[in-house]
């Protein structure tokens, strides 16, 4: 059992400190946003993450898992500090560190011992000895000496599915320098040793770099199969039974090869930026990285294209759009597909009718700009009614099984574009629907 604390409470870190927490250790959680640590205290979760209340009331009515403010406290009180605090893009694409920095600072001013210092947030490589600088020169700065590790853990967990992730890893990764921090790592992660989840140690940079080359590779995958895609409508192919196919290859697996409307969410469009960008700094350029990033933003203009043409123009046309969310089971927008489509449709003088089962609340600030260009409906149904055409953006399980023929009544003209291909074509078409899918 290992005393935590866990620096930033957002999707990473309260997902990493509920659970971490129910491995049986105490963990205080720690954010700078007032109103998230009041919730948080109240048992109100801030976002929606399927099983994540349950674990929080859990650990939190055992007195294992507490919320504060007061970071001076946290790290006095705790010897294991986890940094997940938010990394988003700078201006130039590479990461912006202010908040570790902020973070790390801080640690470096409460100190009061030996401590590791734990990386979760998705940081460059050479992030961890950075922070290793921060926080020696706040020690000195107040002439204390107080020895510390710093360790990479970098996070793997999908928004959606994040507690079952966090607490069946297919791995967890730890870069360390000395054994002692690598011990601490062992305890704190010791409820896993038992089910007997891959551990991989690690060198610092190693640990770092091992994060964004799997975003990477995801990234570039899903973007492969979008580009086959687009090519098996020009060639009559459907890819579908291509991906199908190529799945069953063990070299290649089957996931990560449905395409759609372009990959999105709050890691990869930054995690392959920021890689993009080190490369760059780095004098080793990732060209086929960058050719990704390139191609994911066609994808997503494609996708306009594809219900403009469609539609014999979408000007002055009403459009259903179903989800929002980057991906099922989650209301984070950032980054998602939904928002350049929108704005796309938007622009082309579309009016959008607009439905996500949960991330009406975020889609309301983000699509804001798009002003009376937007409607929010009520339900799918509410969406559909008197729309010219049905967009499917996001693939809720709800939205697999529409009532086609309620769709049918409610549309004022049979367009169906199924951006994530969750309904056959003949299903759709039998109901008398001009039917729409990527690479098909
Ligand atoms: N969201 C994911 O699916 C996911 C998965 C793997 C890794 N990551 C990485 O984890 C990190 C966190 O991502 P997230 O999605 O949880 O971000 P988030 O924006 O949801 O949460 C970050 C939290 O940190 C808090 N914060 C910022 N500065 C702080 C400070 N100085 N002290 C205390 N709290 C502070 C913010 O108020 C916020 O609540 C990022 O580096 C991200 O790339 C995210």
């Amino acid at each position: 059992m290992s005393n935590i604390a866990v620096i930033g409470t957002g999707y990473v870190g309260l997902v990493s400190g509920a659970c971490l927490a129910d491995f049986g250790n105490h963990v205080t959680c720690v954010d700078v946003d007032a109103g998230k640590i009041e919730r948080l205290k109240r048992g109100e979760i801030p976002i929606f993450e399927p099983g994540l209340e349950d674990v929080v009331a859990r650990t939190a009515a055992v007195g294992r898992l507490s919320f504060t403010l007061d970071l001076d406290s946290a790290v006095k009180a705790n010897e294991v500090v986890f940094i997940a605090v938010g990394t988003p893009p700078a201006e130039d694409g590479s990461a912006d560190l202010r908040h570790v920095e902020a973070a790390a600072r801080a640690i470096g001013q409460a100190m009061n011992g030996y401590k590791v210092i734990v990386d979760k947030s998705t940081v460059p490589v050479g992030t961890g000895r950075r922070v290793a600088g921060w926080v020696a020169e706040e020690v000195s700065r107040r002439g204390a000496a107080h020895a510390f590790d710093v360790v990479s853990n970098p996070e793997f967990l999908r928004e959606g599915s994040a507690v079952q992730d966090f607490t069946h890893p297919d791995r967890v990764v730890i870069g360390a320098d000395r054994p002692q921090a690598r011990d601490t790592m062992k305890e704190v992660y010791r409820a896993l040793s038992l089910n007997e989840t891959p551990y991989i140690e690690t060198g610092l940079e190693t640990a770092e770099m091992i994060k964004y080359a799997s975003n990477a590779f995801l990234a570039v995958k899903i973007t492969f199969i979008n580009e086959v895609a687009n090519l098996c409508e020009a060639v009559g192919a459907n890819v579908q039974d291509v991906a199908r196919a190529m799945g069953r290859d063990g070299r290649i697996g089957a996931k990560f090869l449905h395409p759609g409307p372009g990959y999105g969410g709050s890691c990869f469009p930054k995690d392959t930026q920021a890689l993009a960008r080190t490369g760059q700094e780095r004098g080793e350029c990732q060209t086929l990285l960058e050719a990704t990033i390139k191609a994911n933003e066609r994808q997503k203009a494609r996708m306009v294209d594809k219900i403009d043409t469609g539609l014999h123009g979408a000007a002055g046309k009403t459009i259903a759009v179903l989800g929002l969310s980057f991906k099922p089971n989650t209301d984070d927008m950032r980054e998602a597909p939904s928002l350049a489509i929108c704005e796309g449709l938007a622009a082309r003088g579309a009016t959008l009718r607009v439905w996500d089962p949960v991330a009406l609340k975020e889609a309301a600030w983000r699509l804001k700009p798009l002003g009376s260009k937007v409607v929010f409906a009520r339900d799918e149904y509410d969406a559909i009614t008197g729309a010219d055409a049905l967009v499917i953006l996001t693939e809720w399980n709800q939205f697999r099984t529409l009532d086609l023929g309620r769709v049918q009544q409610l549309l004022k003209s049979p367009y169906f574009f199924d951006l994530r291909n969750i309904y056959p074509r003949s299903v759709v078409e039998a109901r008398g629907f001009t039917y729409f899918g990527v690479g098909q």
